[in-house]
């Protein structure tokens, strides 16, 4: 067993809106930004450390769940101090699917997990459906342990139980942009977390 989790331990920054004007070539688009690069990268650095001491001496599977994850996964793996392997899970959208539906995951994943300590990153708990999904298949795979890593945690109420071990920041219930995550497709490639113009989705 692992220790009790971080969460506990850590106080998550919230963010506010309208922490500062995008560029103005972004005015069209971006309503303003949240996160800047230096304040992502402190506190990803504090993530890293924490799952550093928690996993240190384990063997550890970092499952990252695609697209959205590959910046985020790309700057916490370089704060992780400590061998890990590395998969990852490729999930579609779940806003069509019950909180009962499964994805399928790779045939071969679960005879790499069994009995390893699981570390499940994703870019943003929005509805929990996704994770909730994603968890329960890995479960009966039987890793050692499963905790989740988020970087970001809107603040909505939540029909769905799921609760993140290690979470970046609390967002507003806007729709974010950006270090990662799109809209259609677009804006992964800002170096900063951004609240998408409303009247653009
Ligand atoms: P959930 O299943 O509702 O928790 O949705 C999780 C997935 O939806 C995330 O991993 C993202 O890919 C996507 N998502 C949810 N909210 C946002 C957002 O504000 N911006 C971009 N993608 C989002
Ligand atoms: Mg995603």
């Amino acid at each position: 067993m692992i220790r009790g989790t971080s969460e506990a331990r850590d106080r998550v920054p919230p963010v506010g809106r309208r922490t500062s004007p995008p560029p103005e070539a972004l005015r069209g688009e971006i309503a303003s930004v949240l996160i800047g690069p230096s304040r992502l990268r402190r506190r990803i650095a504090q993530m890293g450390a924490r799952i550093t001491a928690d996993y240190s001496d384990k063997e550890v599977v970092v499952i990252a769940l695609l697209n959205g994850t590959l910046v985020f996964l790309a700057d916490l793996i370089r704060t992780m101090d400590f061998p890990f392997r590395i998969e990852t899970l490729r999930v579609s959208s779940y806003s069509g699917g019950t909180p009962d539906s499964s994805p399928r995951i790779r045939e071969d994943l679960p005879r790499r997990i069994r009995g390893r300590h699981v570390l499940v990153v994703d870019d943003i708990l929005d509805t929990g459906r996704t994770l909730a999904a994603v968890t329960r298949r890995l479960r009966q795979a039987r890793p050692a342990s499963l905790r989740i890593c988020v970087l970001l945690d809107k603040t909505i109420p939540r029909s769905v139980d799921i609760r993140p071990d290690y979470v970046g920041f609390r967002v507003p219930d806007v729709f974010v942009v950006g270090y990662g995550l799109d809209f259609a497709e677009r804006h992964r490639n800002l170096p900063f977390v951004a609240e998408l113009r409303a009247d653009t989705h």
